[in-house]
């Protein structure tokens, strides 16, 4: 089952829905997926139709074909938007890092699942995800420098907040690849498996996902966004807040119903499972 597109006509994103899970593919395959205007606006009314629609409760973002995306379209966002002049060209950049920022913040739990290729401004989303599991076989780049510019649009940052120093540097410095495996011991994503198992992989993290409850894990994600910028004592008070707020919304009173269970039902152990939503 798909969403009707939200902008335009084409499809160059694709959305299917599969018990609770809303998989995402960035679909310009013959393009290996990289981001031009049309997809990066798509982008934008996909991640609003889907933090309304009760079908996506976790959503996967992945690419068709051999690539996860291979960055910014080099000919449609740069090279034609340049032609425009610096309006056309701050449009493009509001619609790209805006897509971006929404994804960051998204109202449901997200996971980038990388099955191949994976350049510069592909970074942006790969980082937005809150989790990442990639294919051995993926590769990654920060390929910024082999076509003369920096790595923009936020990637310097992704490697800055993933990776250690040394590291971040010698990817942004030398432009060389590194693979799924190299991308998980270095932290860019939480890991990586053989590309044949990376859908299984990918809908039995969806499922543990699915089982927690949906208010706790957004109050959850945010918070652990929020305080990296925090000192500690900022931090703890924050949380109390965050938590006492996420009580609040939560119509469920989860947080009574998983000491019940534990404490007088005896029905589950917190330390070894979730409580029965
Ligand atoms: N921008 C524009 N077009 C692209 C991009 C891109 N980022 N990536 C691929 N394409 C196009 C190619 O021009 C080609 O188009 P054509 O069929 O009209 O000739 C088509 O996609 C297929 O690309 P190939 O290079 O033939 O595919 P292949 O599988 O051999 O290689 C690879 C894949 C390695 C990803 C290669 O396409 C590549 O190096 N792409 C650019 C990667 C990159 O550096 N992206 C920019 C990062 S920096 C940033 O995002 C700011």
């Amino acid at each position: 089952m798909s969403v009707k597109p939200s902008v335009g006509a084409e499809d160059v994103v694709k959305v299917e829905f599969d018990n609770g899970v809303a998989w995402v593919t960035l679909n310009r395959p013959d393009k290996r997926n990289c981001m031009n205007p049309t997809l990066n606006a798509r982008m934008f009314g996909v991640l609003d139709d889907l933090e309304a629609d009760d079908r996506c409760q976790v959503m996967v973002l992945t690419g068709a074909g051999t690539s996860f995306s291979a960055g910014m379209d080099l000919k449609e966002y740069f090279r034609e938007t340049e032609e425009k002049g610096i309006n056309a060209v701050r449009q493009a950049q509001r619609d790209a890092y805006g897509w971006w920022r929404r994804l960051r913040w998204f109202e449901k739990p997200t996971i980038a699942m990388v099955n191949g290729w994976c350049f510069g401004g592909a970074f942006a989303p790969l980082f937005a995800c809150d989790l990442a599991i990639c294919a051995d076989e993926a590769q990654f780049g920060l390929s910024e420098i082999n076509w003369g510019i920096l790595p923009g649009g936020g990637a310097t940052k992704v490697v800055e907040q993933l990776m250690s120093q040394r590291q971040a540097m010698y990817y942004i410095l030398t432009g060389e690849m590194l693979d799924g495996k190299k991308a998980a011991e270095l932290g860019l994503v939480n890991e990586s498996v053989p590309l044949a198992d990376l859908k299984t992989r990918v809908r039995k993290l969806c499922d543990t996902l699915l089982e927690k409850n949906p208010i706790m894990l957004k109050a959850a994600k945010d918070s652990f966004k929020r305080v990296i910028n925090m000192t500690y004592d900022e931090a703890e008070a924050y949380l109390v807040v965050r938590q006492e707020s996420a009580n609040f919304l939560d119509k469920t009173q989860g947080r009574k119903e998983g000491i019940r269970q534990f404490i007088d039902e005896k029905s589950y152990k917190p330390g070894l499972a979730s409580y029965k939503k």
